[in-house]
């Protein structure tokens, strides 16, 4: 997808988020999630793994999506990639610290399988992967140089935990980097009700399953609770202009509203009815088709030292 990328420094937005309606549709409250640290809120992933969603996924490059961290790795180091999703990132971090060791982990088996064929594919061999959950890594102590998380924390019910698991499994002076979108942040231009409307649903959702869309702001915060230091952060504006990338963000979301696991829930939450989504899908595809079509969002990203 051709991008341009901005960097910038970051400032927090506010929590909670301005409603924005179609006429006649009922308004979603959105309730700000409550200490996140319960570990009676199971993780429900919103994404799921249809085809149009890991399809995406696969799109991502270590270049463009790790280029915060990629001027900190170093040849020899051993490096975890967790919530590897289809391992396109996880394939260019290996081969920034090739020789040393990377290992890709996921907590759904097919997706590592499919995680674990593109590397093969690709002919990374200090790569491999395995299925399990961030909650519970099955690494001694101290035993990586740096740990991953690309757009994992915005989908978990207890970030900080997830964190602190990556901590334990740094050695000491390691690096944490994570990278998360923040959903409040996304504007597409032209103007789109159908649009809005899906960005409201999309909140309610991730809310109703314990986690926050609007993560990217929550970063430095979440990554100073799981202990770490010397905390630096930056941020992406991504913006896609190009027909191309607007074309495939719009249809790829289209299917998602109408096919994959985001738009299942919204129905089974009582968020969103099969007519609302079947309009926001085609406004999706209207938006997709518009040769002025152009969107844009921050991506904040956070590195943090594991103390000694
Ligand atoms: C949005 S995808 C990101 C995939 C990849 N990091 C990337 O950016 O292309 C989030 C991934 O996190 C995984 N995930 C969700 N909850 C998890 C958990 N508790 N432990 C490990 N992985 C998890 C999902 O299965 C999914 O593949």
């Amino acid at each position: 997808m051709a991008l341009c990328v901005h960097r910038i420094v970051p400032s927090a937005g506010p929590e909670g988020q301005a409603a924005s309606l179609l006429p006649g549709v009922r308004p979603i409250i959105r309730v700000m999630p409550a200490p996140e640290q319960s570990s009676d809120r199971p993780d429900v992933y919103t994404h799921g793994h249809h085809a149009s969603v890991v399809g995406q996924h696969a799109r991502r490059t270590a270049e463009r999506d790790a280029a915060f961290l990629l001027p900190r790795l170093r040849p020899g180091m051993r490096l975890l990639d967790v919530g590897c999703g289809p391992g396109s990132i996880t394939i260019g971090l290996a081969r920034a610290v090739a020789p040393g060791e990377t290992v890709g982990t996921d907590v759904v088996p097919e997706v590592v399988e499919e995680a674990r064929a593109r590397a093969a594919a690709e002919g990374v061999t200090n790569l491999r992967f395995a299925a399990e959950s961030i909650y519970g890594l099955s690494y001694p102590d101290a035993s990586f140089d740096v740990a991953y998380a690309h757009q994992v924390l915005q989908h978990l019910a207890r970030p900080v935990d997830a964190l602190r698991e990556m901590a334990r499994v740094l050695r000491p002076g390691g690096l944490v980097a994570v990278r998360d979108a923040d959903y409040a942040t996304m504007v597409a231009w032209p103007k789109s009700d159908a649009i809005d409307r899906w960005l409201e649903v999309y909140h309610a959702v991730a809310t109703r399953n314990w986690a926050d869309a609007d993560a990217g702001r929550r970063l430095p915060s979440w990554v100073r609770a799981a202990g770490f230091a010397d905390i630096e952060v930056t941020g992406t504006v991504q913006i896609m202009t190009d027909p191309a990338s607007t074309s495939n963000w719009g249809e790829s979301w289209a299917d998602r509203t109408l096919e994959s696991s985001f738009g299942a829930q919204a129905m089974e939450y009582g968020i969103a009815t099969r007519a609302e989504m079947e309009a926001v899908a085609a406004g999706w595809r209207a938006w997709a088709a518009d040769p002025e079509a152009f969107f844009m969002y921050t991506q904040v990203e956070v590195i943090g030292l594991r103390r000694g």
